[in-house]
C-alpha cells in the first residue's frame, strides 16, 4: 500500500507535538507534504515556530512549515496558554529551529496542493481551530470535492464542552470555519473529546516514552508531565488526554477507533452554546450524515502503536 499523501494542519500544543512526531514516524503510512500552523492555543508566530521545533525534534528538516490565518473569520482569538503554557509547547527544554518558515501562505499551499494532485488523494488533518481550512474552502471551492477526506480533532457530543460548558476549544475558537468545514461536502472524520478524553497518558503509559531514552521519547514525556496537571485537576483523570494523536494514529491504524455516520451541525449564533457541535449521534432528526463521528479507541493500542513509532525517531 502506498503512504496516505497527508497535510497537516496545526495549532502546537503539545498534543499536536505528539500527532506531528508520529506522523513523522510512519512514513510508508503517511507522507506529509506540507505542515500549515494557524493561530490557536497560542498564536500564529509561536504555533509556526512550534512547528518547526517539532520538526526538527524528529529529525525531519525538509518538511516545508507554512504559517497560515492568524485570526478566526469572524471572532476575536481566544488562546489557550492555561492548558499548554506561555509557549505553547512548555515542559521540554527544545531549541529554537533553525530550519527556515516557508515564504508561501499556509491557505496558499493548501489549495496549490490540492490542485496539483490527483483529485482524492490529498487527506487533511486539522489539528486545531478550522481557520486555514475554511479560508482554502472560501477562496478556491473547486479544491473540496478533491479533498481525499479531512480526519480532524474537534468537538464533543457526551463529553460536552472543555473551553465552555458547551463547545470544545478547536470549534469554539472559529465557529464559522469550523461551520463552512462540516457543510462542505467533503468526507469527514471527527475526532471528538468523547474518544480523546479516553486516550489517557496513565504513569505507566508515559514511563515507556521517557523509557525510549531518546530526544523525541525524553520530550514527549517532558511535555506531558507538564499536559497533565489541567486536565488532572479539572477531571480528575489519571493523565492527559492525547488529542490531536488519535487523528495520525487513525489513520495509520482505523481499526483501533469505532464511531458512527451522523449529521453534525455547528452552533455558530447563540453566544451560550457558541461552537458547540450538534451532533446527531442518537438518529433522532433526518438530517443527512455528514461525518463519521468517532466514540471510541482500542486505547492499550493506540500507546503501543505511538510508543512503536516514537522508538524510531
Ligand atoms: C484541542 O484543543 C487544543 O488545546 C488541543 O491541542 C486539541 O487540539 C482539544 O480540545
Ligand atoms: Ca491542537
Amino acid at each position: 500500500m502506498t503512504a496516505r499523501k497527508i497535510i497537516i494542519d496545526t495549532d502546537p500544543g503539545q498534543d499536536d507535538a505528539v500527532a506531528i512526531l508520529l506522523a513523522l514516524a510512519s512514513p510508508e503510512d503517511v507522507e506529509v507534504l506540507g505542515i500549515t500552523a494557524v493561530a490557536g492555543n497560542v498564536p500564529l508566530d509561536l504555533t509556526a515556530k512550534n512547528a518547526r521545533i517539532v520538526c526538527e525534534l524528529a529529525g525531519k528538516v525538509d518538511v516545508p512549515v507554512f504559517a497560515g490565518c492568524d485570526r478566526p473569520l469572524g471572532r476575536d482569538l481566544v488562546t489557550a496558554e492555561h492548558v499548554h503554557g506561555k509557549t505553547g509547547l512548555d515542559g521540554p527544554d527544545l531549541p529554537d529551529p533553525t530550519m527556515p518558515l516557508q515564504d508561501q501562505n499556509g491557505v496558499d499551499f493548501i489549495i496549490d496542493t490540492l490542485r496539483d494532485n490527483d483529485p482524492g488523494t490529498v487527506t487533511l488533518c486539522p489539528l486545531g481551530p478550522l481557520t486555514n481550512i475554511a479560508t482554502a474552502f472560501q477562496k478556491a471551492p473547486d479544491i473540496v470535492e478533491r479533498v481525499q477526506e479531512i480526519v480532524l480533532m474537534g468537538g464533543a457530543y457526551f463529553e460536552v464542552g472543555n473551553i465552555t460548558p458547551a463547545a470544545e476549544f478547536n470549534i469554539y475558537v472559529d465557529p464559522q470555519a469550523a461551520d463552512i468545514v462540516f457543510k462542505s461536502g467533503a468526507p469527514i472524520v471527527v475526532m471528538p473529546l468523547d474518544v480523546t478524553h479516553k486516550a489517557l497518558v496513565t504513569k505507566p503509559r508515559n514511563d515507556a516514552f521517557r523509557a525510549l531514552g531518546t530526544a523525541a521519547g525524553v520530550a514527549v514525556a517532558q511535555m506531558t508531565d507538564f499536559f497533565e496537571r489541567f486536565d488532572k485537576e479539572k477531571y480528575g483523570s489519571a493523565g492527559a488526554p492525547l488529542h490531536d494523536p488519535c487523528v495520525t494514529a487513525y489513520l495509520i491504524r482505523p481499526d483501533l477507533f469505532s464511531g458512527r455516520h451522523i449529521n453534525v451541525e455547528i452552533e455558530t449564533t447563540s453566544e451560550l452554546t457558541m461552537g458547540m457541535t450538534v451532533a446527531d449521534w442518537w438518529g433522532v432528526t433526518d438530517r443527512p450524515a455528514n461525518a463519521l463521528f468517532i466514540g471510541n479507541l482500542d486505547a492499550d493500542g493506540f500507546f503501543d502503536l505511538l510508543t512503536e513509532r516514537l522508538a524510531r525517531l
